[in-house]
């Protein structure tokens, strides 16, 4: 397997909005971020990917771009941003940027243009489309709810915009957008940037006879998903980017790729492929979910290892998977597949051991490392994600459901669970902010038991035990390199697998339920002797035959 900077490495995400507030506005910023470098540093992560921070109207918190070469006025300067680069270098610490590309704000000059006229010179920037029988052009839905189409009276037509409505769609088609692209990623990487999370960019390249798209029963759109993912022309379009550009920097790449299984997902990171070096998949994080229906799905241990597995043996060969549990869109891990009450501590550790040992770069996103659980806002008012916003709209209001079933679903699936501020310490505001400000969300109440404070000293903490993971990581390839294989397929309760490189073999073992399951060793596994290099109970244990697991426990083993 061809060795890289980038698969030995692990991300640290920062949402720089809800990370460190300096200047007293209740909204994070670039010298916060500069402040808590030695945290990261200290954690292990040697990679930073930040969420967006370029300018932007904040429809969708900095998704939606208005200056590509300019910073968000509440994040600080240009120069602020220079220092951070510079700060983080001296650190050893990489900095990963976030592309977006498949739409700009409306609040861009380009789109500002493009709906002046027919014949702006910037009309074609963006997907225009005359109205179908007087009304959309087809029947897609946003992503935030609504139609995927808006209507200007200006010029009488309908503009794309897969997400919200101030997030007009880019048209690559146009060979000048491409360019644009190219420029702007090139500017970036001369400042001296370590590499790009891309989003959703596997969007860009959509069918040009706009299709409708299924109606889910109960639905009031066409699904436009499966039909602007992947679309026709993409990999075309990633390999013009990556020649032009990517390929002449030593730097990683992430594509954030809704919809792909692992056969899609080597067209983009296959190693003879030059386009990307790895992606975002989105199955295991849906198993427990159904957006269609804004739903939450019980959790299946079985389901989770078999997706787990079909990564890990899709891209063995010549790909490169990416770990991870939470991002800036996903709820909690701990509340979700963990236990967030009485196992909080021992199933975070379970759950960053079961990510972790697998083959692939792990991302960890801010305060996952303490084990910062899903927050319970009591209204709809206190929730400031524009797609929990509109869909509150959109199913009690509109449709009629149930408010409280609506509001249960925000409290486990809401993306606003990952965006309270981080828990730094246990005074008012959690050191996200000064006590006396009031915070852009608000924060969750358990900071003052969770927060970075009382587990950075503590041995015992989840803090520490993710250093430990990252740091056995660094030490041992066999982490990094090792062949994945599932052994206990059938088991409920026990997720367990190996990885092996030469002589060596890791034996990880997790159980994801508060009963106490025995696991017995398969027969096929063979060793001279085992060694416990992790567990998040105190064992010293070496006998691995039968072992009567605690709740939540984990243990990897090293046999040789
Ligand atoms: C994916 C991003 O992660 C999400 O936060 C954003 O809302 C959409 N793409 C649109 O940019």
């Amino acid at each position: 397997m061809v060795k890289s900077w980038w698969k030995e490495s692990v991300v640290y995400q920062v949402y720089p909005r809800s990370f460190r507030d300096t200047n007293g506005d209740g909204i994070g910023d670039l010298k916060g971020i500069i402040e808590k470098l030695d945290y990261i540093k200290l954690l292990g992560a040697n990679v930073i990917w930040l969420c967006p921070v370029y300018k932007s109207p904040n429809d969708d918190n900095g998704y939606d771009i208005s200056d590509y070469r300019d910073i968000m006025d509440e994040f600080g300067t240009m120069e602020d941003f220079d220092k951070l680069l510079d700060e983080a270098h001296k650190r050893g610490l990489k900095i990963l940027m976030d592309l977006v590309v498949n739409h700009t704000s409306d609040e861009h000059k380009w789109f500002i243009e493009s709906r002046k006229s027919k014949d702006n010179k910037y009309r074609d920037y963006y997907i225009w489309k005359d109205p179908k029988d007087g009304k959309e052009p087809n029947n897609w839905g946003g992503a935030f709810a609504g139609s995927a189409w808006e209507y200007d009276e200006n010029t009488n037509m309908y503009f794309l915009h897969c997400f919200s409505r101030k997030q007009p769609d880019l048209n690559w088609e146009n060979p000048e957008v491409r360019r644009e692209v190219q420029e702007l990623v090139k500017y970036w990487l001369d400042k001296g940037i370590d590499g790009f999370r891309m989003d959703v960019i596997n969007m860009i390249s959509k069918d040009q006879t706009f299709p409708d798209g299924v109606k889910a029963e109960g639905s009031l759109y066409g699904d436009k998903d499966p039909i602007v993912m992947n679309g026709p022309r993409v990999h075309e379009y990633l390999k013009e980017l990556n020649e032009k550009v990517l390929s002449k920097y030593d730097i990683m790449t992430v594509g954030e790729t809704p919809l792909v299984t692992p056969e899609i997902a080597m067209q983009y990171v296959g190693e003879d492929r030059n386009e990307l070096n790895m992606v975002f998949e989105f199955e295991h994080m849906d198993i427990d979910r159904d957006e269609s229906k804004a739903m939450k799905q019980p959790f299946d241990l079985i389901k989770l290892k078999k997706v787990f597995t079909k990564w890990q043996k899709g891209l063995e060969n010549g790909g490169w998977n990416s770990l991870y549990w939470n991002n800036h869109d996903q709820a909690r891990v701990v509340s979700r597949f963990g236990n967030d009450k009485e196992y909080w501590e021992k199933s975070a550790k379970m759950l960053g051991t079961c990510l972790h040992m697998q083959q692939g770069t792990p991302y960890i996103y801010q305060g996952e490392e303490i084990g910062m659980t899903n927050v319970h806002f009591e209204t709809i008012e206190d929730y400031r994600d524009i797609s929990a916003i509109n869909r509150y709209k959109e199913e009690v209001e509109v449709k009629g459901r149930d408010k409280d079933s609506f509001m249960n679903y925000l409290h486990e699936l809401s993306r606003d669970n990952a965006r309270t501020p981080m828990q730094w310490n246990s005074c008012e505001n959690a050191g996200f902010t000064e006590p006396e400000v009031k915070p852009w969300i608000k924060l969750n109440p358990r900071y003052k038991e969770i927060n970075v404070e009382t587990q950075i000293n503590n041995p015992n903490s989840i803090f520490n035990y993710y250093r430990e993971l990252i740091k056995i990581r660094r030490e041992n390839e066999i982490v990094v390199y090792g062949k994945y294989d599932l052994i206990l397929e059938d088991d409920k309760e026990i997720y367990a697998y190996t990885r092996t490189l030469d002589s060596k073999k890791l034996l990880v073992i997790c159980n994801f339920s508060k009963n106490e399951p025995v696991f017995n060793l398969p027969e096929d596994i063979k060793y001279n002797f085992s060694q416990k290099i992790i567990s998040n109970y105190d064992v010293d244990d070496s006998k691995i035959e039968k072992i009567k697991l605690k709740p939540y426990e984990c243990r990897v083993y090293m046999l040789q």
